[in-house]
């Protein structure tokens, strides 16, 4: 069976630490209430040391922590920051102190100012004291050490591996190896990480933390579980510093896509999202991957075909979930723009509640397209005003003038064909036969294949339409032509039905 991923979510302190106004400790406890219920196996509550804000929210959100969940508090590799975590984390039954330090090259210089060799005995320093104090406090405390910058540290692995073995001498269970600020290929970050994982005891955990900032954040993290990663370290709608944090979202499906047991409860995933967004107030882009209102959109006519064959299938043809599995109620949008066709349109006037043919929809599809090309995406009531006026009432060769009942099975016909007049009686078994008989006689006989009645939903249709008509003739060609018609009179309806299908076979 594979290895069941670890969820460590970092969304109280990487991604907390990004926003323009961190959280107070009502709205972390929130939020970590939200994280409890989603099914996160660990949570970074904060850094305590950074604010009293920050220690007295850590320490709350321990003391209500649930017994099976892993708490950890983020420390510098100084006593300080370290005592000040563990007094944080000391309430909550699984408590991790989490040091870190970097190690790549450059901050080595740049910004510690310091030799590897001093880098390597303050790790091995702050893992030692960090395990010995957490001990104190709960025999079952952890400690996860982060090679912070790790991702940079390509040109001098080995020594960050040997350092590594120390660390896990002094006490280390969890490795956490960050790509802090994301420059390169995936390849070579996943590499690394499947050689650390290769160097250290089997019962050390290995963890990824990615950042987002080339936007391969969560393919680092995905391909990462399968180099050997069980701890995945990521953040509720990717927040995090700069470009964002691995997004947990993508990740969690990312891998029950690839078949991989995921322990949270992707149903929650949607509403998740949208909450977090507005307590962020980081709003999620339009086309973010999942959870973006428009991340389920389809303009072109190709995608728009396929969405519509495969909707209700669990594998759509355009998408990579169904859109229940996280929990979205919304179902995938068609859009009508210049590049779109007739599917888009026999849809869009289907959810209305309007009737429409394939036929129809090809029919008005040049003109709905011309529509298009000037505004951009074209809305719903644009798209069935142009469906009334060219469905309902197609303009031809022949024009209605009256219809008119003068006795019983008798009625009289007037109409113009091009300019030529017509004003004929004719007998007739209701108005559809005595209409037919009447055109017959001025010499545009016509083959009535079948014709239907409706009455019509004066709510969607509007006032005044109370009956619709649908004939099906057959042309000289052999094709059936439908076309239809409304009024508030059934014979009207019928008439008019029979008048818009000579017009439709003789444009
Ligand atoms: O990005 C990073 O390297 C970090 C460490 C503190 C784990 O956030
Ligand atoms: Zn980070």
């Amino acid at each position: 069976m594979a290895r069941q991923p670890f969820f460590y979510d970092i969304t109280l302190r990487d991604g907390n630490q990004s926003l323009k106004k961190p959280w107070n400790l009502k709205e972390k406890e929130f939020v970590f209430n939200k994280l409890v219920d989603f099914g996160v196996q660990a949570i970074e509550a904060g850094f305590p040391a950074a604010s009293e804000m920050d220690f007295e929210a850590v320490q709350h959100l321990s003391r209500i922590a649930p017994e099976n969940l892993v708490i950890s508090g983020l420390a510098r590799a100084v006593e300080h920051d370290i005592t000040t975590a563990i007094e944080a984390i000391a309430p909550c039954k699984k408590p991790r102190l989490h040091t870190f330090i970097a190690m790549s090259p450059f901050n080595m210089k740049y910004v510690l100012n310091k030799t590897p060799q001093q880098v390597r005995d303050i790790a091995i320093e702050a893992v030692t004291f960090a395990k010995e104090q957490i001990k104190k406090i709960n025999q079952n405390g952890e400690v996860q050490f982060s090679v912070e910058h790790f991702g940079d540290c390509s040109e001098n692995l080995p020594f960050v591996i040997d350092t590594l073995q120390e660390v896990v001498k002094a006490g280390a269970t969890v490795i956490n190896l960050p790509n802090t600020v994301e420059r390169t290929r995936i390849k070579t970050f996943v590499d690394m990480v499947e050689q650390v994982y290769d160097a250290l005891p089997k019962d050390i955990i290995i963890a990824v933390h990615c950042h987002n900032d080339l936007g391969m954040a969560t393919a680092a993290t995905v391909e990462s579980y399968f180099a050997g990663a069980t701890q995945l370290e990521c953040g509720l709608n990717g927040l995090g510093e700069r470009a964002g944090n691995t997004n947990i979202y993508e990740v969690a499906i990312a891998l029950h896509n690839s078949g991989v047991e995921v322990p949270l409860k992707l149903k929650e995933i949607y509403e998740l999202a949208l909450t977090i967004a507005d307590m962020s107030k980081v709003p999620i882009p339009e086309k973010a991957p999942l959870i973006g209102p428009e991340a389920l959109a389809h303009r072109s006519g190709i995608h728009q075909d396929g969405a519509v064959k495969t909707k209700d299938m669990e594998k759509g043809a355009y998408r990579p979930i169904h859109p229940t599995l996280i929990g979205r109620k919304d179902d995938e949008k068609i859009g009508f723009t210049s590049q779109s066709g007739k599917t888009a349109i026999f849809e869009i006037i289907s959810d209305a509640g309007y009737p429409i043919t394939i036929q129809e929809a090809v029919r008005i599809t040049p003109i709905v397209k011309e529509a298009a090309e000037k505004v951009g995406e074209l809305p719903a009531r644009n798209i069935i005003d142009i469906y009334f006026n060219e469905v309902f009432n197609v303009k031809g060769d022949f024009k209605l003038v009256a219809f008119e009942k003068l006795a019983e099975n008798l009625f009289n016909l007037k109409f113009f064909h091009k300019t030529e007049f017509f004003d004929m009686n004719a007998q007739g078994n209701g108005p559809v036969d005595a209409c037919l008989s009447a055109l017959k006689q001025a010499g545009f006989p016509q083959k009535l294949v079948d014709y239907e009645q409706y009455a019509l939903d004066g709510q969607i249709f509007g006032a005044g339409a109370t009956a619709m008509t649908v004939i099906h003739f057959e042309d000289l060609e052999g094709r059936t032509i439908i076309a239809r018609a409304k009024d508030e009179s059934t014979s009207k309806a019928n008439v008019k039905a029979i008048f818009n299908g000579l017009n439709l076979m003789n444009n």
